[in-house]
């Protein structure tokens, strides 16, 4: 299938991470202009710096912390006067899971790190790019929120609320904008196979085992095949799938219950 991203400029945060640089990658494939962002400035560049010594002539690494507005901004502006095009794309996978639990006495910073990094920084981002999508007559937004954004888990309240919370980004982003041809749907992966879940999975010995038994496959989702729906969804190809909550969950949701749209728990087993 032609994605038709052929030179669409397209904006990744957290675009070093292990679905971030994969979606990278996989939309150089297709042609599109690649901006890579990241608050880790040096793996950002060697990102982009990878998919030019492929053949993606047009990528760009910046280092940023995509809940700063100023620096969002500047980065759209550098990005329209270097490609003299208009952004069509933004896809957000920064993102750090954190635990504590309510005994903890870190919960309430923590709560506000999760919620500045999930929330503030997909909005702050979505901001950043409207008017120069608007300009440009339309694109496409994806934010990836998680499973958990329905249920908890063990240490998670401050992980999934914030995560609960960002897939509200979305629904409300095309109720203001689909007319005006934005469209934005929501990710919510499972377990996904990237170095940073991994190594969080190796930090006891019971939680890979754990975390693995809800996937229906029992193995950890290939991060490429989540990279590959994020690109369908950023593609002009997903038309009328506006505001979608779309499941990427190994069908983890046959042993939790489906989560609601709105990240509550429709039922329980
Ligand atoms: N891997 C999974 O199993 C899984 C499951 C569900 C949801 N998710 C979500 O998917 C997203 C990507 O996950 P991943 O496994 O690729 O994580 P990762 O740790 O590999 O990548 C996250 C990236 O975000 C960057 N980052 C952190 N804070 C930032 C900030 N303030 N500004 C800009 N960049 C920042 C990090 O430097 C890193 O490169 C996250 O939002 C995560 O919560 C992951």
């Amino acid at each position: 299938m032609d994605l038709k991203l052929q030179g669409q400029p397209i904006l990744v945060t957290g675009g070093a991470g292990g679905i971030g640089s994969r979606l990278c990658r996989r939309l150089a494939d297709e042609g599109a202009i690649v901006v890579v962002i990241d608050i880790d400035g040096s793996r950002a560049s060697e990102v982009a710096l990878s998919l030019q010594s492929g053949d993606c002539r047009n990528a760009y690494g910046f280092e940023a912390d995509s809940s700063d507005p100023t620096r969002m901004s500047e980065i759209v502006e550098s990005v329209r006067h270097a490609t003299g095009r208009e952004i069509y794309g933004l896809a957000t996978c920064a993102g750090v899971v954190e635990r504590a639990g309510f005994l903890d006495g870190a919960l309430p910073e923590l709560l506000r790190r999760q919620f500045e990094l999930h929330v503030i920084g997909p909005a702050v981002a979505t901001q950043a790019v409207l008017p120069s999508m608007l300009i440009g007559g339309g694109g496409s937004i994806v934010h990836i929120s998680s499973s958990v954004n329905g249920h908890s888990g063990r240490d998670l309240f401050a992980y999934s609320t914030s995560k609960a919370a960002a897939a509200m980004i979305a629904p409300s982003v095309v109720n203001e904008f689909g007319k005006r041809g934005v469209r934005a749907v929501t990710i919510c992966p499972g377990r996904v196979g990237t170095a940073s879940a991994l190594s969080r999975a190796a930090s006891s010995a019971d939680l890979e085992a754990e975390m693995l038994s809800t996937q229906v496959s029992g193995r950890w989702i290939d991060p490429d095949r989540v990279a590959d729906v994020m690109a369908f969804y950023l593609s002009s190809c997903s038309e009328g799938c506006e505001g979608a909550v779309v499941d990427v969950t190994g069908g983890n949701w046959t042993s939790y219950g489906r989560v609601s749209h709105l990240g509550g728990v429709v039922s329980e087993n």
